[in-house]
């Protein structure tokens, strides 16, 4: 999917001519002669299922509050933006941005910012009352130099482990698994009573997170949060240790895992052919939008009160062609009523801190309530702890284990990688 440098600089090349010529692909520059644009282009991998219940939801909300422009979906397919991700840096490069992509805060918001590829809405803060209406530290990772550059429409929960509630009390399961010993032991019973492949898994960015649920049980918060900032040895043997058990976790989930997204390991476990799944709280909107309400949820074992959050912001890129219907969007994103209508379809909680939990469904109440409580620690796969780099180097170092299984050799490019991308 990506260009070669020198088919980029070209394509960029001919996208500025457009342009500057008036002859943009949907309709017109705001800035240029002919009529201005309606349109707000919003790039998404909210396709299906409960993350377009979400974006409906948002897009309702604009619809009331922006009546002059016209949603245009630009959603791509593909769990934790697979493929939206690889389409966007092609548009970019190309100079034909949206006019908002979705962005996660932390890390890999700023590689967009350090390309220079998005806006400072500092001033819109200022004028939206958004400076106070965030947690701070969510601000913190949206912030670059004094400046911010997205509106986040949510906190996500990375580290969930939901269950089938018939599938486990079918084979006598009734209490939650609190430890590794006990989850393997868990583990061993569903097998026992049949269940062939008991945890249900996808690919690479899917194993990352199993992984990294492993890793905070492993670590505790603190040390987990130190794989990221260098400050803990991805080389120490409490790493082979986490890298054997996640091992050993992969004997219990289904053989075809690389081939499947997060949406195909569900489906495992709502044909009751899998009891459990690890996978972010977007699983419960999903699991409400498909009508399959026999489930229940828990912190991955283990992981104790260690909150593993993202949050999905939404930029002005530069060169976008209606910036003004982009700032209606982030305006409608960042207040109560747009947060509101998007987060009680989404799974996740309002990143604004003026939401009232009970508007929210169940599972949502008690992340808030966690949320306020718990210790936050970032997600690789979902940007919070990462860059775009990094995340690609785990997602092939996590693909070439689930074949080969080498511990050794999976440490060793987890342990690159960290020193390639660490201080970036
Ligand atoms: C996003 C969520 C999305 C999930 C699965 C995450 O990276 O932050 O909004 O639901 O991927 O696609």
């Amino acid at each position: 999917m990506r260009f070669s440098k020198r088919a980029a600089v070209a394509a960029a090349g001919i996208a500025v001519a457009l342009v500057a010529s008036g002859c943009g692909s949907s309709g017109g520059s705001s800035s240029g002669g002919g009529a201005k644009t309606k349109d707000v282009e919003v790039f998404t991998w909210w396709a299906d299922g409960g993350e377009k219940a979400g974006l409906d939801g948002l897009v309702a909300q604009f619809k009331t509050d922006c009546s002059q422009y016209t949603f245009v979906n630009g959603a791509v397919a593909g769990g934790a933006g697979s493929n939206a991700k690889q389409v966007l840096a092609s548009r970019l490069q190309q100079g034909d941005p949206p006019d908002t992509f979705q962005a996660h805060a932390g890390a890999e918001l700023s590689d967009y910012i350090n390309a220079g590829q998005v806006e400072d809405l500092s001033s819109e803060y200022k004028d939206w009352g958004l400076t106070t209406a965030f947690p701070k530290g969510l601000v913190d990772s949206l912030t670059v130099q004094g400046k911010i550059y997205s509106v986040p429409a949510n906190i996500h929960r990375a580290n969930v482990l939901w269950g089938n509630k018939k599938v486990l009390t079918t084979a006598g399961i009734t209490a939650a698994p609190t430890s590794m010993t006990e989850f393997f032991t868990q583990l061993d019973t569903l097998k026992t009573k049949g269940i062939a492949s008991p945890l249900a898994l996808g690919k690479d960015w899917t194993q990352e997170m199993l992984f990294e649920s492993v890793l905070i049980s492993e670590l505790g918060s603190d040390k987990f949060i130190g794989l990221w900032n260098g400050k803990t040895d991805w080389a120490g043997s409490d790493i082979t240790s986490a890298i054997n058990d996640y091992k050993k976790l992969l004997t219990y989930t289904n053989k075809d895992r690389d081939t499947f997204d997060w949406t195909d390991a569900e489906k495992l476990v709502m044909d009751g052919k899998a009891a459990y799944q690890l996978m972010g709280d977007w699983e419960a909107a999903d699991l409400d939008t498909k009508g399959f309400k026999d489930y229940n949820y828990v912190a991955f074992p283990g992981n104790g009160t260690a909150y593993q959050w993202l949050a999905d912001s939404f930029v002005l890129p530069k060169g976008a062609k209606n910036p003004d219907g982009t700032k209606c969007w982030l305006k409608t994103l960042g207040s109560s009523a747009g947060q509101k209508a998007f987060n009680t379809k989404k799974g996740s909680i309002p990143a604004r801190t003026d939401a009232v939990a009970s508007d929210y469904p169940a599972y949502q109440q008690t992340a808030i309530a966690d949320w306020a409580k718990d210790t936050a620690v970032p997600s690789c796969p979902h940007g919070s702890a990462c860059s775009q780099g990094w995340q690609g180097a785990v997602n092939s170092a996590q693909g070439k284990f689930s074949s080969d299984g080498n511990v050794d050799s999976l440490q060793k490019a987890l342990t690159a990688a960290a020193k390639q991308f660490a201080t970036k």
